[in-house]
């Protein structure tokens, strides 16, 4: 906890075709917003569903990252092999440093829980100062994904805002 310096600002994008249309209830946002505040050192300040086409999240990624300027972005959904699951495509279009450590270790911790992790094709990476970060789409596997990776942001959003220290000290 840093209850002394101001939470990490965060936005949460869901993808989802039948999400974005109101024909799903939007399970996996939730669950990464839950999560986040269990931790404490985050601020969900944006929140949005958008369709599977690559425009829509690759304009929502950029307008997080260039104008609201925040640490931190999780999206959820996407990440599979079903024909629209495009998440990583959109992701990759708009990072300007891959970031992969990210989504190797959800998927090598995943991987301990079920084979199937190694279906999802998640990807992570920054743009100008955010960090961008597919999670898979069910709530579950979102809030595992979530937990395994939560160690390592503080430090790693820390030095992307240009903390100097030297790390370890
Ligand atoms: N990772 C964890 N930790 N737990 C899970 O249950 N499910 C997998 C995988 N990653 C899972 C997981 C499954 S079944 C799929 S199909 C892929 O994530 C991709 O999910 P997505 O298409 O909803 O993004």
């Amino acid at each position: 906890m840093r209850p002394e310096i101001a939470k990490f600002k965060t936005a949460i994008l869901t993808i989802s075709d039948r999400g974005s249309r109101g024909e799903r209830q939007d399970l996996s946002g939730p669950a990464l917003n839950e999560r986040l505040a269990e931790d404490g050192q985050f601020q969900v300040v944006l929140e949005k569903i958008v369709s599977d086409e690559p425009a829509e999240i690759e304009a929502a990624l950029i307008q997080w990252s260039d104008q609201q300027a925040v640490d931190l972005i999780l999206t959820t959904g996407g990440t599979g092999f079903s024909p629209r699951d495009l998440a990583p495509e959109a992701t990759s279009a708009v990072i300007e440093r891959p970031a992969p450590g990210f989504a190797e270790a959800m998927r090598a911790e995943s991987l301990k829980i079920t084979p199937h992790a190694m279906i999802s094709r998640a990807v992570s990476g920054i743009r100008k100062s955010t960090l961008i970060i597919n999670f898979p789409g069910s709530p579950k596997a979102a809030r595992e994904c979530l937990g395994f990776i939560l160690p390592a942001l503080p430090h790693a959003l820390l030095k992307l805002a240009g903390d100097p220290s030297d790390c370890g000290s």
